[in-house]
């Protein structure tokens, strides 16, 4: 695992849009995989920037997001969809075509789940994939479990997880339960894997990822097998690590 340390979080997002950045500039058509949720939203601030100076091109850019709450639709606010439209594809020329995340409407979890392999499957599977750390080491919606999930599938979301997201939300009933989210497979199935951590409340967790042992129980800690990990981490998050 290589490990970027950053002044804070401005640093940590513009050093990840970087190598959003040259991967974009290496292989135009690559398919980048995304997330959502705070610790992303400056890195997309910094890839629009670039944009509209005309340093960068999405036009042939595809992409996979990691995950979509279940039971709601493109046009709510809360959804993952809306996060990417208005944090991201709005403001660059991304074909909306190429952009892909879980249909938070199907009802039907075996159906949505074997649709979402198959578009990964058919996109080649993932080329960048950017992803933050959940406070009780999940990534994407890979809650803490007795074992390794490979594929996508639907999640019932941890209680810490509910209680952390309950800031995007106006009132605790409307906080999906449930969630769609891409397999660590498909996640250790990426070429280059991009981790963007945040803030003191993080430190413990990432010591247990980069430093603790290999368990379900940490899901982000199967990326010590990675062979191409780069962490990009502020001050704060990586306090707790071992020198
Ligand atoms: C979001 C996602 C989650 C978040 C994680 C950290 O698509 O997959 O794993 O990356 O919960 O969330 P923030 O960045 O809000 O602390």
């Amino acid at each position: 695992m290589r490990i970027i340390e950053a002044q804070d979080y401005q640093e940590m997002s513009r050093k990840a849009a970087g190598i959003i950045f040259a991967q974009v500039i290496m292989k135009p058509d690559c398919v980048l995989g995304l997330a959502t949720g705070s610790s992303p939203i400056g890195t997309y601030r910094q890839l629009v920037e670039w944009y509209n100076q005309g340093d960068i091109d999405f036009s042939q850019v595809k992409t996979l997001n990691l995950d979509e709450y279940k039971g709601l639709s493109p046009d709510n606010p809360q959804s993952y969809y809306y996060f990417m439209y208005e944090n991201l594809f709005k403001h660059i020329n991304i074909n909306l075509r190429n952009t892909n995340i879980p249909n938070g409407l199907e009802d039907d979890t075996r159906k949505e789940c074997a649709r979402y392999d198959q578009v990964i499957a058919a996109l080649g599977g993932v080329s960048l994939q950017l992803l933050g750390l959940g406070n009780n080491g999940h990534i994407g919606f890979n809650e803490p479990d007795v074992n390794f999930k490979k594929t996508t599938h639907c999640v019932t979301l941890a209680q810490s997880t509910i209680d952390a997201n309950a800031r995007f939300f106006n009132s605790p009933d409307e906080i999906p339960k449930h969630a769609y989210t891409m397999g660590i497979g498909s996640i250790m199935g990426a070429g280059k894997i991009l981790v963007i951590v945040s803030g003191e409340g993080k430190a413990g967790i990432l010591k247990e990822v980069i430093e603790g042992p290999i368990t379900p129980s940490v899901p982000a800690s199967i990326l010590q097998l990675h062979k191409d990990v780069t962490i990009v981490a502020d001050k704060a998050a990586l306090s707790q690590l071992t020198k």
